[in-house]
């Protein structure tokens, strides 16, 4: 893309078809741009990326999420900071690494794979996006919640529209609505569940939820239905996104796939390269909390900082040929990926980091091991190129595959 055509807005349907060569010019062009339809600044190279979300300085909050989330949610760890936001992501940190994941969590995980994979092992044809990956991580954060798998559609239902809720870049007053809506049946389906389970604690999530003190007070019922309603989008939409990512992927480059199939440790490898190369949320927003200077220019107290994650990883100052997947690049840490000191952005850094990238692991590399072995030749549909869909969160909308059904 020159310098001469003017660089495609982000709201546009040239960039929702194909962002990577618009973030390449806005990279190259103009790394620090004001958007005036979202009011905020752009920012798209690495670096950048990298300084908002690592916040050394203390310069960004995360005020953002006020006007982006708590509409939809209720407040989340998402918008805290300092020592509330510690406390309450030390309630959940637990259960989603460690000894707590393998040993409680990972039966739930395999057995929600295997009963997705179960209900088209013998077709010889399946779409892994319909049949698997919007299925498989919701229902293990229901399980985990202990929340009925059977409500499978409505929990679907409402993580999208809060996905959408938060990329609703245009202000589109459909979404807003649906997002209106869907706080009010969130709310009418988890009070009475919450008051059940405070009067019957099992040893699930929401349990744990429901019997914690932070500061010596119990969280309220609207604080739990809000942490709830993170999780389920949180951990759904993007898993679904990361899933579908790895596949596509695999498929379009066979040979990577045959490695992967050859030697299943490198499924980290696969899913670190997915998670750089086509990132499930493809933006988040910061606030600045004073005056700072940012890739080249000076930001005001209070503004929003766009930070794109999809193209900070697709930066060529930080990767070699950044627009070709390949597994075995060099100059990506697969061992430090799904930690605070990973070298993708794709679960932001700092504070914040994903508190759910170790279960987000943990889910790829079952299902990738569960589904390679039941489809031995698992391949593309006759003539399907996949292709992404989305803008905030971004992800293969269709990913129709064949095989030969393994005798059982
Ligand atoms: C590949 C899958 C995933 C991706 C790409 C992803 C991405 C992210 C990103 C970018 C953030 C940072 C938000 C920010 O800094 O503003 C985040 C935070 C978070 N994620 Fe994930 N996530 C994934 C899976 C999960 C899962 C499985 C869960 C668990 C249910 C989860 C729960 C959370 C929570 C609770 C936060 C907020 C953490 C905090 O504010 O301290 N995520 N995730």
């Amino acid at each position: 893309m020159s310098t001469a055509q003017p660089i495609p807005d982000i709201l546009s349907p040239e960039f929702a078809a194909d962002p990577y060569p618009v973030y390449r010019a806005m990279r190259e062009h103009t790394p620090l741009l004001w958007h005036e339809p979202t009011k905020s600044y752009i920012v798209s190279r690495y670096e950048d990326v990298a300084r908002v979300f690592k916040d050394k300085e203390s310069q960004f909050t995360t005020e953002n999420y006020d006007w982006q989330v708590e509409p939809v949610h209720g407040r989340t760890i998402l918008q805290l900071s300092g020592r509330e936001h510690a406390v309450r992501r030390a309630l959940v940190a637990p259960a989603f690494r460690g000894a707590e994941l393998q040993n409680t969590f990972m039966p739930v995980i395999r057995r929600n794979s295997e009963e997705l994979i179960d209900a088209f092992r013998d077709r010889g044809a399946a779409d892994l996006v319909t049949d698997y990956a919007t299925r498989f991580p919701v229902n293990v954060i229901a399980d985990m919640l202990g929340l009925d798998k059977a409500d499978h559609d409505r929990f679907h239902g409402w993580y999208t529209t809060v996905i959408a809720f938060l990329g609703n870049l245009t202000g589109d007053p459909e979404v807003a609505a649906a997002g209106e809506r869907t706080r009010v049946e969130f709310a009418e389906y988890m009070f009475p569940v919450i008051a059940r389970r405070r009067e019957n604690p099992g040893d699930d999530l929401l349990s744990t939820l429901c019997a914690a003190e932070v500061d010596g007070v119990r969280m309220s019922d609207e604080d739990i239905k809000a942490f709830c309603s993170l999780l389920l989008a949180a951990g759904g939409e993007t898993t679904d996104k990361a899933i579908a990512g790895i596949f596509a992927n695999l498929l379009t480059h066979p040979e990577q796939l045959a490695s992967v199939r050859a030697d299943r440790s490198l499924i980290d490898r696969a899913f670190a390269e997915t998670l750089r190369y086509t990132p499930p949320v493809h933006m988040i927003m910061r606030q600045t909390a004073a005056e700072v200077e940012l890739a080249g220019g000076t930001l005001p107290a209070g503004a929003t900082v766009t930070c794109l994650i999809g193209s900070a990883n697709r930066d060529g100052e930080r990767y070699a040929d950044p627009d070709r997947f390949d597994i075995f690049r060099d100059d990506l840490t697969t061992t430090t990926a799904f930690s605070a000191a990973a070298d993708h952005l794709a679960f932001a850094l700092g504070r914040h980091f994903c508190v759910g990238a170790l279960l987000a692991r943990a889910e790829v590399e079952t299902g990738v091991n569960q589904l390679l072995d039941a489809m031995p030749d698992l391949r593309l549909a006759d003539g399907f190129v996949p292709s992404e869909q989305g803008v905030f969160t971004r992800g293969p909308s269709a990913l129709p595959v064949v095989f030969t059904p393994v005798p059982r």
